[in-house]
């Protein structure tokens, strides 16, 4: 399997063919609830200046159960020299002396790629900003395909922050590397997203179209990909008020769950706050905890191609 040295955006994940593999294994981890010790000896860092619960803990627990070890700052915003005022990089200068891999969640756009340029192990973004999530990517795309059996000719609806939510950002560019799909962007007309990822799905030839026609887009939806409002990138009160007003309009509760189809699945990288109504969670097309639960087995596949030497 081609080996990374470092994982910052989706970008660096060219061919299908690298997804298959990698989705292979995770697969076969998956199926035998695989603990070894293919990366015994090795060490993670995990260095998290913003909130995580299953990308910290998935990424860790996926190093545990392959042999290796972790060490990690959980609040590294507070509990690192970050808060004396070191620069990320060098934080990530040393902590790369520490560790054979660095696993960074960060506020800042670009802070991964800044990571990467002096670390000298390999550095795997785990949200930059408003930026992107690869390896959220990279299991959300598990999923639709353990889910659906596969890509062909699916109609992916992407609803909610689609301005600020990074995880959308890095899988908007990973469907493009398959070709029959159609993309529904479902957002008020204040999040939609970014032209960069547009000019992406324009220049790969990929069907798509923005709408604010919440119920709509759900009658033709294979997959429903939900998304929470991303306050914490809003600089001004004001906007947030308008838009935690509009955003009524866009909860998967009962009566949009009457307009999905029966082979629909819904996802959501999670946490939920309130655009899920939890009376969706018992519907069996509500995929967003097994595919909390199958980040598990993607990281530890990434992990093996990016750490195992042998
Ligand atoms: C996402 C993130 O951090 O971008 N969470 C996650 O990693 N599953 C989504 C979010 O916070 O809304």
């Amino acid at each position: 399997m081609k080996k990374f040295n470092h994982l910052v955006s989706v970008q660096q994940v060219s061919d299908r063919a690298f997804l298959d593999k990698l989705f292979a294994l995770a697969a076969d981890f998956q199926e035998h609830n695989t603990r070894n010790n293919a990366l015994e000896g090795k060490i993670l860092a995990s260095l998290f200046f913003e909130p995580s619960t299953r990308t910290r803990f998935s990424f860790e627990s996926a190093m545990l159960r392959l042999g290796g070890q972790v060490i990690t700052s959980e609040n590294a915003s507070d509990y690192s020299s970050a808060k004396k005022g070191e620069t990320l990089e060098d934080t990530v200068r040393t902590v790369a002396g520490y560790a054979d891999c660095i696993v960074l969640r960060h506020p800042e756009k670009g802070a991964a790629q800044r990571a990467a340029q002096v670390s000298p192990v390999p550095i795997i973004n785990a949200g930059d900003g408003s930026g992107e999530h690869p390896t959220q990517a990279l299991l959300d795309m598990y999923t639709i395909q353990k889910e659906k059996g596969n890509m062909d000719g699916l109609t992916i609806t992407i609803v909610g922050d689609l301005l600020y939510g990074r995880t959308v950002h890095s899988l908007v560019q990973l469907l493009a590397l398959y070709r029959d799909i159609h993309i529904a962007l479902v957002s008020p007309a204040q999040l939609r997203l970014p032209e960069e990822y547009k000019q992406n799905l324009r220049a790969q030839k990929i069907s798509f179209k923005e709408t604010e026609d919440f119920p709509g887009a759900l009658q033709k939806a294979d997959v429903v990909y939900m998304t929470r409002l991303q306050k914490e990138r809003f600089s001004s009160q004001p906007d947030l008020l308008t838009l935690n007003v509009n955003k009524s309009s866009y909860i998967l509760d009962e009566a949009a769950l009457s307009q999905l189809s029966q082979n629909a699945i819904i996802l959501h990288p999670l946490p939920r706050v309130d655009e899920i109504s939890p009376i969706v969670d018992s519907d069996p097309r509500a995929a967003y905890f097994r595919q909390a639960q199958n980040g598990l087995y993607v990281r530890m596949a990434l992990l093996q191609s990016v750490l195992d030497s042998a």
